[in-house]
């Protein structure tokens, strides 16, 4: 593709968006105007208010977090800041679950409800993260991933399209991208095959059980409308103690994100993915690392990560 065609190519189809941060204060006429990655405003939402899950607002933590009594909401973030921990980080820490989901069908609406193969029927060739968010992603990768060229190891990259961020040169027998569009998988050069379906309307996971080592998605779990189903599948087809990486930054297709991620802000983002590993059962308890490069100068980077147990 010559220079341009890529932009034009970006100025048809929308790429991420910064979501998180200053929802409150953006129009949402702007999540369906064309931007290039290059976009630095991460100011896009909608006018109604930001929300904190479950509508409770500052008593939200407090009430899922056991802190020992020791600090309410800004005293939490505070003394975690002192201790030089990323307060993304500890959210995972002491939560008390409650008994049942405590998400609602309304909460995985979207702006957008038209079928998700509409709007991903153009490949984008683009990169939806800026590079340091990328490149510490692939650090991340090259930590925890089976070594290179492991026999008999497999990795799944869900929600995946023309890049995964693996480590340069990395190999398995079975790399296998589970993505929306079939010319940005078909270009994935770290994919030895790769399956089209939207797990919007089938979340069943196309694998046998047992079969993956590694589960990877990157800035994509927001569009999920059935997470407990995939979580409950990504369980299924794990190995025993198989590991499932969901990162995220706080980027985001405004349109088609599920409204309880476009209305919360990062550290809700990382309560409510451990939600759908502790809620789909089986998996260890969630954590959570925050490996943003510069904070406040380059795209965060969160990731949430959960190992199959091995006796459910
Ligand atoms: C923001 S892109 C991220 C792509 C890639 N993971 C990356 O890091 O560049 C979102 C991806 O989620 C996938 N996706 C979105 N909705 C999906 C759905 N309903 N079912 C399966 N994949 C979906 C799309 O194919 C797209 O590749």
């Amino acid at each position: 593709m010559d220079g341009s065609m890529a932009v034009r190519l970006q100025h048809r189809v929308p790429v991420l968006v910064g979501a998180s941060r200053s929802a409150s204060t953006c129009s949402i006429y702007a999540s369906i105007l064309h931007f290039s990655t290059k976009v630095t405003n991460r100011c896009f939402g909608s006018r109604t208010p930001r929300r904190f899950i479950l509508g409770l607002g500052a008593a939200f933590f407090p009430q899922f977090v056991g802190m020992a009594g020791k600090c309410g909401g800004k005293s939490f973030f505070a003394s975690a800041r002192q201790q030089g921990i990323s307060s993304v980080e500890q959210v995972l820490t002491n939560v008390e679950w409650p008994e049942e989901f405590p998400f609602k069908e309304e909460d995985f609406q979207r702006f957008d409800e038209s079928p998700d193969s509409l709007f991903y029927e153009t490949p984008r060739f683009v990169t939806h993260i800026d590079d340091p968010a990328i490149a510490a992603l692939t650090k991340y990768y090259s930590k925890v991933f089976p070594p290179s060229n492991t026999p008999g190891v497999s990795l799944l990259d869900l929600c995946s399209s023309w890049v995964s961020h693996f480590p340069a040169g990395y190999k398995q027998d079975r790399i296998v991208g589970l993505g929306m569009n079939e010319e940005e998988l078909k270009r994935n050069p770290v994919l030895t095959e790769y399956v089209v379906q939207d797990l919007n309307v089938n979340p069943k996971l196309p694998f046998e059980d047992d079969s993956f080592d590694v589960i990877t998605n990157v800035v994509s779990v927001d569009y999920l409308t059935k997470p407990i189903d995939v979580f409950k599948e990504m369980y299924r087809i794990l190995k025993p103690r198989g590991l499932a990486i969901m990162s995220f930054s706080n980027r985001c297709f405004w349109t088609k994100a599920i409204s309880i991620w476009t209305q919360t802000g990062d550290a809700d983002h990382v309560l409510i993915v451990g939600s759908y590993f502790h809620y789909a059962g089986g998996f260890e308890p969630p954590q959570a690392v925050d490996i943003s490069p510069n904070p406040g100068r380059s795209d965060p980077m969160y990731i949430v990560y959960s190992r199959k147990a091995s006796t459910a």
